[in-house]
């Protein structure tokens, strides 16, 4: 007889993200103290909610006060408009083939879409038609990112476009900014006033715009003059800002690992591929059994910490030698009573005691790669068991 056995099955392997909803939940509340009445908040919850689960992310958010949730993939909307969110829902990024797959359902389950150019709308046009259903379109304007987006000056033409169409409703102009986490980069201001005087010669093509928005997490903490009617907020909502700032934010994703074993080494001994590192003194090397195939980056090989939960309490040690693909080796020192079996913080909120010290946050492992936490949280794979904090 064969039994099966999962490739992955969680109860072999220690590995674990662990999501606290009620930190995204918080994040959201905390940014959205900084708005006015009349902005309402898009938690961006794409690729799979920054890594910490779609539904989980799109949920705490509407708990934290979200009435908007943005996605780049139509699939992603589609997602969350089956489990009936109290959120309207926004997706931008979509080509021919998905368009005509999945447009017409989209539209009809009362999602909006963005638009960049007179092919997107003839394409949204004729999802409408099928779908008998007016689309609701923000329409994108590339104001210096260079990705969708139409260009101001083919703004007129695309409105004009817009108003002769009666199954398109104009209900948003947006934009995305390029550099607003440096607020001393001029790029922002040159920005919003491409876009401005886009929205001026789109209102004399289609009227009034009911909505505008361009703020990401950084321009919501640096620029309330770009609030605006919508920000979108991603890695604020998961306590990464991206600017420095007083607002209260914490990470919402933790991940975990344990030790595998244990052993003593003398001065000199090598350690991991390409011997990159020898033990400057006799020590104690802990087998971690998570590597690159688990998200962690290679780059950050040798140059970042790990928190260890030993029996006589919570000890930062750094990460020696080369990241392999299914495990990393950690420096316990000369002397330890560390074991096989104890819990290894990688990053995030290990909830020790609040004298110990604390574990290294994405933006730590970010900086050893020479990343940004958006990729360090988004790289968490598939493999890695999700765990809901409830
Ligand atoms: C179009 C768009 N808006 C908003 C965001 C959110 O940005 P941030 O995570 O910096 O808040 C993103 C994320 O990349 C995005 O692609």
């Amino acid at each position: 007889m064969t039994i099966p056995i999962p490739a992955e099955d969680p109860r072999h392997v220690p590995n674990r993200a662990v999501i606290d909803p009620s930190a995204i939940a918080q994040n959201t509340r905390s940014m959205g103290t900084l708005l006015g009445d009349q902005t309402a908040l898009m938690a961006v919850v794409k690729a799979d909610g920054y890594g910490h689960g779609m539904l989980t992310a799109a949920r705490a958010a509407i708990e934290g006060g979200a009435t908007w949730l943005g996605v780049a993939h139509p699939a992603s909307a589609l997602a969350l408009a089956r489990i009936g969110l109290d959120a309207q829902i926004l997706t931008w990024l979509y080509e021919p083939h998905t368009m005509r797959e999945v447009l017409p359902e989209v539209l009809s389950s009362g999602i909006d879409v963005s638009v960049g150019s007179l092919e997107m709308l003839a394409m949204v046009a004729e999802a409408a038609r099928q779908a008998d259903r007016r689309a609701r379109v923000h329409l994108k304007i590339d104001t210096g990112m260079g990705r969708n987006g139409v260009l101001p000056w083919q703004i007129r033409e695309l409105g004009a476009a817009m108003r002769e169409d009666d199954f398109i409703e104009v209900t948003a102009a947006w934009t995305h900014l390029t550099s607003a986490d440096d607020p001393a980069d001029p790029a922002t201001d040159q920005q919003v006033e491409l876009f401005d005087s886009a929205c001026a010669a789109l209102e004399d093509e289609v009227g009034p715009i009911p909505l505008q928005h361009l703020a990401n997490s950084a321009a919501t903490l640096t620029r309330p003059d770009l609030h605006r009617d919508i920000v979108r907020l991603g890695i604020a909502l998961y306590g990464y800002p991206p600017v420095t700032t007083d607002v209260p934010l914490r990470p919402a994703l933790t991940l975990t690992s344990r030790l595998a074993m244990v052993k003593e080494v003398p001065e000199g001994h090598s350690i991991g591929y390409g011997r990159i590192r020898r033990t400057d003194r006799r020590t104690h090397l802990g087998l971690v059994p998570i590597g690159y195939a688990d998200g962690l980056h290679r780059a950050a090989s040798d140059r970042c910490e790990v928190l260890v939960r030993t029996g006589s309490g919570d000890r930062r040690v750094p990460q020696v030698g080369r990241i392999s693909m299914d495990q990393i080796v950690v420096d316990l020192g000369p002397d330890t009573d560390a074991r096989a079996g104890d819990q290894v913080f990688v990053f995030g909120d290990a909830g020790g005691d609040p004298n110990a010290p604390a574990a290294p946050t994405a933006d730590d492992w970010a900086q050893a790669a020479g990343t940004i936490p958006y990729e360090v949280l988004t790289s968490v794979s598939g493999r890695v068991t999700r765990e809901v904090r409830s």
